[in-house]
């Protein structure tokens, strides 16, 4: 969507931001190395009940230590040996690299963290129509989980596949390779995960009955402002170190205006403004794709016949006037697909076969920058071409996409025959380089339950685990002049946020 950047202002505090970040960082290491040398112990200044030493320890051993053994690396890495690195040849198994591992956290050892709230059902499952027993509030998932909707709903299920995560992290037999562990102990949590099936509760519960003054949907979202500014947990961070889903760009759109503060697991940016949410605080999510995956896909460049595809609509309000502007630049090209029509019923089974028999899929902004499709190509192993500007990628931070995405300015693809000659410079060898790539990565797409290593879920956690050190840096940082207001404990403060801080 067009209005996202706020010009100078976004960009200069970004920038500050990162800079007083890496200069804290660097300083805040330094002396906490000295402090290890010379006192030979731990530092009695430090509050080991917010600060899970054991955390930021592994982090320094990992990029310590120049030896691990191989099991130890294939272990923990795995698959996730491509994040961060591209210069291994296809086909070589993969390799862990140094920087690989300092950059991941080892979730071999150490996972985050997660306190959840035990909502009412009427938050969660309560929503799929499933009924508690007695005073319950959690489905007993060994017996029985309940089913999510099937169809579009599942799209924005997030929320859905990170609280079976975390109930199934209290079975031992389910540990391995695990990003998240549910904590009983909010003091021992890293972070507070709200169990709200948001985009749910819009899907299902938008509509206002005649007997009615608002929607279930807005009725629970005022619901939830109440109940978690009344918690100490969110009074002690200002709701900082929470984690709330709003998957669904129309999810929680009353809700958010107050729940800002806390870290939110999203689609993309384009219906927020920049100080609700952006990409330093909060987790871009991949859709749940609706295609199915392209098992022992042994198609290759000669084999795909189509060289570029899209289906979609093609007239969408706001940013999407590209669509129709592409639609008349290319609709007289013959190894073109471009259609009308949303994927729906038949027409699911339209776009996997279309996908799984083109070279490139379009994927282009509509009305909002990010889309299912880029995660449908992804499973069918259609490279994908990407017209958006303002999108924003699941785990960027950590996956280089142009290893296996073309991206194309809109400004550019909208140029007489610019687009139609990008894609037909690349010839066989870039096609399968990137072909193969998206074979490696496209588990880092998966929802599926139960979680397996290095799957969607997996990949939520650790981009979540990645924000901490940020919003404990927020955190200590707002407590400075906690005394000199006269609150004796600084710890359970309520303080107040500056506008426009993040
Ligand atoms: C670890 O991976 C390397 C290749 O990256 C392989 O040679 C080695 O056998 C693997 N070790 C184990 C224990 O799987
Ligand atoms: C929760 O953890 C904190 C810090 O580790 C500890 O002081 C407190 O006693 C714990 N509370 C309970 C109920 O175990
Ligand atoms: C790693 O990726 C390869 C494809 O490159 C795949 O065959 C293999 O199953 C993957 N391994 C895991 C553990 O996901």
């Amino acid at each position: 969507m067009a209005e996202r950047n706020n010009p100078a202002l976004g960009i200069l505090s970004r920038k500050s931001l990162f800079s007083l970040f890496t200069v804290t960082s660097i300083v805040f290491l330094l002396s906490w190395f000295f402090v290890l040398q010379s006192a030979g112990g731990r530092p009695r200044f430090i509050d080991h009940s917010l600060l899970p030493t054991s955390k930021l320890l592994a982090t320094l051993d990992a990029s310590n230590r120049d030896s691990r053994n191989e099991d130890d690396v294939n272990a923990s890495v795995g698959n996730r040996s491509i994040l961060m690195d591209g210069e291994e040849e296809p086909g070589e198994a993969p390799r862990a690299k140094t920087d690989v591992k300092c950059s991941l956290p080892d979730n071999n050892k150490v996972a985050l963290k997660v306190y959840m709230y035990d909502l009412p059902p009427e938050f969660h499952f309560g929503l799929l129509d499933w009924k508690a027993k007695g005073n319950g509030v959690w489905p007993d998932i060994r017996t029985k989980i309940p089913d999510y909707p099937g169809g579009l709903n599942l799209q924005h299920s997030i929320e859905y596949w990170l609280t079976l995560d975390l109930l199934s992290s209290e079975f031992a037999d389910m540990l391995g390779g695990r990003g998240a562990v549910r904590v009983r102990n909010s003091s021992e949590a890293d972070v507070i995960y709200v169990p709200f099936f948001s985009s749910l509760s819009y899907n299902r519960y938008s509509k206002v009955n005649p007997h009615q003054k608002k929607s279930k949907n807005k009725l629970l979202q005022e619901k939830l402002v109440s109940y978690l500014t009344a918690q100490p947990e969110w009074k002690r961070s200002g709701g900082r170190d929470h984690v709330i889903v709003a998957h669904h760009p129309n999810s929680m759109l009353d809700a958010r205006m107050m729940l800002w503060p806390a870290m939110f697991i999203l689609a993309d940016f384009g219906r927020y403004p920049p100080n609700i949410a952006n990409v330093d605080k909060d987790v871009i999510a991949p859709y749940k794709h609706v295609i199915r995956n392209y098992v022992d896909d042994t198609s290759g460049f000669d084999s795909r016949p189509t060289l570029l595809y899209f289906q979609g609509a093609i007239y969408r309000k706001d940013g999407g006037y590209v669509r129709q502007e592409l639609f008349y630049l290319l609709k007289n090209e013959k190894d073109v697909h471009f259609s009308f029509g949303s994927v729906r019923k038949d027409g699911v089974r339209k776009a996997t076969q279309g996908m799984r028999s083109s070279k490139f899929c379009l994927n282009i902004a509509g009305d909002t920058p990010s889309s299912n499709r880029l995660f449908d190509a992804i499973a069918s192993h259609c490279v994908p071409v990407i017209i958006s500007d303002e999108i924003e990628l699941p785990y960027e931070d950590v996956l280089d996409y142009s290893q296996f995405c073309i991206f194309v300015r809109t400004s550019d693809a909208i140029k007489e025959n610019f687009l139609m000659n990008y894609i037909r410079s690349i010839g066989k060898d870039e096609w399968t380089r990137m072909w193969r790539r998206l074979k490696e990565v496209e588990d880092f797409y998966e929802f599926r339950y139960p979680s397996k290593d290095g799957d969607a879920v997996q990949m939520i956690w650790q981009a979540v685990a990645r924000k901490v050190p940020s919003i404990r840096m927020k955190l200590h940082k707002s407590r400075r002049f906690a005394h000199a207001l006269g609150h004796a404990d600084s710890r359970s403060i309520s303080f107040q946020l500056p506008h426009n801080f993040w």
